[in-house]
């Protein structure tokens, strides 16, 4: 064997050699050797749940591919939807695919009224728009019942143009929904992005978006396409594979991008902004967060420990914004916080950069979109990503998501009647 790893039972002697394949050991060799004896891997850190060909990320050298193409030549290059294919069905399409594929998205936006009415008009006034996003995901499954029969791989395609389609649609509802604005419905002669802005600002007459800003909004939902296995493509992963209905998956997987961990990280980087409230209190702010105060939100990742070369892409794009919306006020504080953090031991040794959360929020900002917005963006580019790792499980002879534990709790011990406690 070339590359591999021996382990030794010192209870028993036995060994076993397993082969390093792909960057990883079979763990099915391991339980041959020694079953019931199970790893303790907290946050699945040292876990590879699954191989997968979606997405490549090296996080030591700052590397993010999809299928292969760097992440700076899609964002410069592709569309949203281009990459929305590539992600879904492996390869880019040629002109009459592409064609296709965007004609169907594009006549799939159209929500059942229905929904809109008793469902989305049944919440609060100032419901979360992520809350409306996950539940409307959620309630989705029961307008498509077929949507159950996961093992068509027809069926599927036609669940993942609806959703890929409609989540902007739904986006844009729950926010006209929290100001008290009528529904805008789809305009079927609009692009991807133009369709989204439009649907989500259009008041009185037809909305002039400018090109700068579509372009950046398009850059911004490619950016957030994929990216491998994080919490909420987990999430996915886990839901699907007790093979849920992808309405039900992509509900969960929204769920889990909701955590401020995760996706709700860019609404509590404005928030943190706001909070420092001053170019002079960084310095201060910056002390608190190392006495454990709290955590410099928009920096760190479980797997860059170099920048977010998504982080870099945004920033570039934010110049492109900022030239057309005039400079967001909160940047000079953000220009700081990152400058004195990246010269700071703490952040230093601990490989903690800015990730792509840092500077897309002064973004969306800039273009008009509440702070409550923010992780519905994300959630919209998202969703071809879920999809792809959501199909790819399903194609993969995947087993139910059900991992072991270490119990630490008490031993067995006799019930005590609550008169005699
Ligand atoms: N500010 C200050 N200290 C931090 C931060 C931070 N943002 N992130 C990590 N640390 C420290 C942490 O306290 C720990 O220090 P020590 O070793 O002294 O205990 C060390 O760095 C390692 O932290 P960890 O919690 O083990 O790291 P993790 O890999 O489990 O967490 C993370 C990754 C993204 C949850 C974390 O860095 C974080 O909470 N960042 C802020 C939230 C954020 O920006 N999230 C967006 C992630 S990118 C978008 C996405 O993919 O969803």
């Amino acid at each position: 064997m070339a590359e591999s790893i021996t382990i030794t039972d010192n209870r028993t002697g036995e060994s076993i050699e397993i082969p390093i394949e792909d960057g990883g050991v079979d763990a099915a060799q391991w339980r041959k050797l020694l079953p019931g004896i199970w790893f303790s891997d907290p946050g699945l850190a040292t876990t590879a749940a699954t191989p997968s060909a979606i997405t490549e990320l090296d996080g030591e050298n700052g590397i993010l591919r999809y299928r292969g193409y760097p992440i700076e030549q899609l964002a410069e290059q592709s569309t949203f939807l281009e990459v929305a294919y590539l992600l879904v069905h492996g390869e880019l399409p040629d002109r009459a695919q592409h064609d296709s594929w965007v004609h169907e998205i594009t006549t799939h936006t159209y929500i059942h009224e229905n929904f809109r009415q008793r469902i989305y008009d049944a919440f609060h006034y100032d419901a979360h728009p992520m809350g409306m996003l996950t539940s409307g995901v959620a309630a989705l499954s029961t307008f498509y019942p077929e949507a159950k029969d996961i093992e068509d791989p027809d069926n599927r395609l036609t669940q993942i143009i609806r959703l890929i389609a409609k989540i902007p649609t739904l986006a844009a509802a729950a926010y006209r929904h929290s100001q008290g604005q009528p529904f805008v419905f789809p305009d079927n002669t609009l692009d991807y992005p133009t369709n989204f802005l439009n649907m989500m600002y259009q008041v009185g007459g037809p909305y002039e978006i400018h090109p700068a800003l579509r372009k950046a909004m398009d850059i911004l939902l490619i950016l957030h396409a994929d990216h491998e296995q994080n919490c909420s493509t987990t999430t996915v992963r886990v839901v699907g594979s007790a093979h849920a209905d992808p309405y039900s998956s992509i509900a969960a997987a929204c769920a889990a991008l909701y955590g401020p961990r995760h996706g709700g990280a860019n609404e509590a980087v404005l928030n943190m902004l706001d909070e420092i409230g001053d170019y002079e209190n960084v310095d201060s702010f910056i002390e608190s967060v190392k006495s454990g105060a709290g955590r410099l939100m928009g920096f760190g990742h479980r797997v860059y420990k170099n920048y977010d070369p998504r982080a870099t892409i945004i920033k570039q794009a934010a110049d492109d914004v900022f030239e057309v919306t005039g400079k967001n006020p909160l940047l000079d504080i953000a220009l700081k916080l990152e400058e004195v953090a990246l010269s700071d031991e703490y952040f230093i040794s601990r490989k903690l950069y800015p990730n792509v959360d840092f500077y897309s929020g002064l973004i969306y900002q800039a273009m008009g979109f509440p702070i409550e917005m923010f992780t519905v963006l994300f959630a919209i580019g998202r969703t071809p990503g879920w999809l792809a790792h959501w199909n790819e499980m399903l194609e993969q002879d995947s087993r139910i998501a059900r991992p072991r534990q270490l119990y630490v709790g008490p031993g067995v011990r006799d019930y005590v009647p609550l008169s005699s406690r």
